[in-house]
């Protein structure tokens, strides 16, 4: 946080299936594995290009992490399926050590392509809608502390969880 490269919007992918997309998912995936991350988006590396990349699997040590598949999604397109809107605490590699509660949309359909543009649609809720939600906002620089309601609710891990063992940043 503070790098002006998060704080711009992202370029849609035009060719897929090139050595140039396939290094930066490696890249990414090295990165997001390397970290303990949940999702990881190409502006945090650096690379304004509208992908991101998530997955996590389900632990019994935070139930409020339910399993989410491992994904690339590239120029995504993300639409809310109702008005309602979960709070949730989020964190992000981006922004390490940190928790804030976050407003999410609880149903969302969102579509796009996978690494060989092959476009493919989800309708998920919860978690995965909150996961996809966090890591879209950074192709269009938005940090999630920026969506935060009441900056009470925005800290350090050890004020905030002393002692807890938190689920992956993303
Ligand atoms: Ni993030």
């Amino acid at each position: 946080m503070g790098d002006g490269r998060l704080l711009e919007k992202a370029r849609p992918v035009t060719q897929f299936g090139t050595p140039e997309v396939a290094a930066l998912l490696a890249d990414m995936r090295d990165t997001m594995a390397h970290l303990n991350g949940a999702g990881l988006a190409a502006p945090q590396i650096g690379v304004a290009l509208r992908v991101v990349i998530f997955g996590v699997r389900a632990n019994p040590r935070y139930p409020q992490a339910a399993e989410v598949p491992d994904t690339v999604l590239i120029n995504p397109i993300l639409e809310p399926l109702a008005a309602d809107q979960d709070e949730d605490w989020e964190g992000c590699l981006s922004v390490p050590g940190m928790r804030g509660l976050v407003p999410r949309f609880r149903h969302l359909r969102y579509s796009g392509s996978d690494q060989h543009g092959l476009r493919f649609e989800r309708i998920v809720e919860g978690f995965h809608a909150r996961v996809v939600q966090h890591e879209c906002d950074h192709l269009d620089g938005i940090l999630y502390p920026m969506r935060i309601r009441d900056m009470r609710k925005f800290g350090f891990n050890e004020s905030l969880f002393p002692g807890e063992d938190l689920p992956p940043e993303d």
